[in-house]
């Protein structure tokens, strides 16, 4: 039914108009930095793909893109600390200078996890996007090179991000009635 998404959600935390504004912020400032370069941007599916569809229109240099898929998560709202690969790169990264697009970066774990295995693959240099960044949740020693936002310790949805495959399709970012995953 039209507007049953927007019931479970608790409060919209990023409206459509303030998540396009930092997007085409973040663009501008990886024009600027990757200047002269030809960064190959790597999403981490699926969260990533919206945020990635907006982000990339927003860099105006000659760039390359692919993605990788990893899970860490199963249905439930914290991680079980095992990631596997399941759709990796065909791709040889020697001597590219990747970034990284994540939709959030959470305890860190998948993020640690993949910028191990792609550094054996000796890019040139390797950053992190992400556009949402919940740094009390940190257990691995990640940080991100450029974020979008810092979000509380709340379980949010939309614009990419899903509870249990659903609410990908938000526009906006909202955090989740708690009692839809209790439930
Ligand atoms: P990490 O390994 O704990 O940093 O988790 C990263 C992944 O967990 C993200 O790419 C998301 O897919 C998922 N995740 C973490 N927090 C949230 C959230 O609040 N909403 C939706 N997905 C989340
Ligand atoms: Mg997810």
């Amino acid at each position: 039914m039209a507007g049953e998404m927007r019931q479970e959600i608790l409060e919209v935390l990023l409206t459509e108009e303030q998540i396009q504004q930092r997007v085409r912020e973040l663009g501008e400032q990886l024009t600027r930095d990757y200047e002269g370069k030809r960064p190959f941007f790597l999403g981490v599916l699926k969260g990533c793909f919206v945020f990635m569809a907006d982000l990339m229109r927003a860099v105006d240099l000659p760039c390359e893109m692919d993605f990788m898929a990893v899970s860490s998560y199963g249905s439930g709202t914290s991680t079980t600390g095992a990631v596997e690969i399941t759709k990796d790169l065909k791709r040889d990264i020697e001597g590219m200078d990747v970034v990284i697009v994540e939709d959030i970066l959470d305890s860190g774990v998948t993020l640690h996890y993949l910028t191990g295995y792609l550094s054996q693959r000796k890019p040139a240099s390797m950053k992190i996007v992400t556009l949402l960044d919940k740094p009390s949740r940190r257990k691995a020693p990640i940080t991100a090179d450029y974020y979008g936002f810092d979000v509380p310790n709340e379980f949010v949805v939309g614009y990419g991000l899903d509870y249990d495959e659903r609410f990908r399709n938000l526009p906006y970012i909202g955090i989740l009635k708690p009692e839809v995953y209790t439930k």
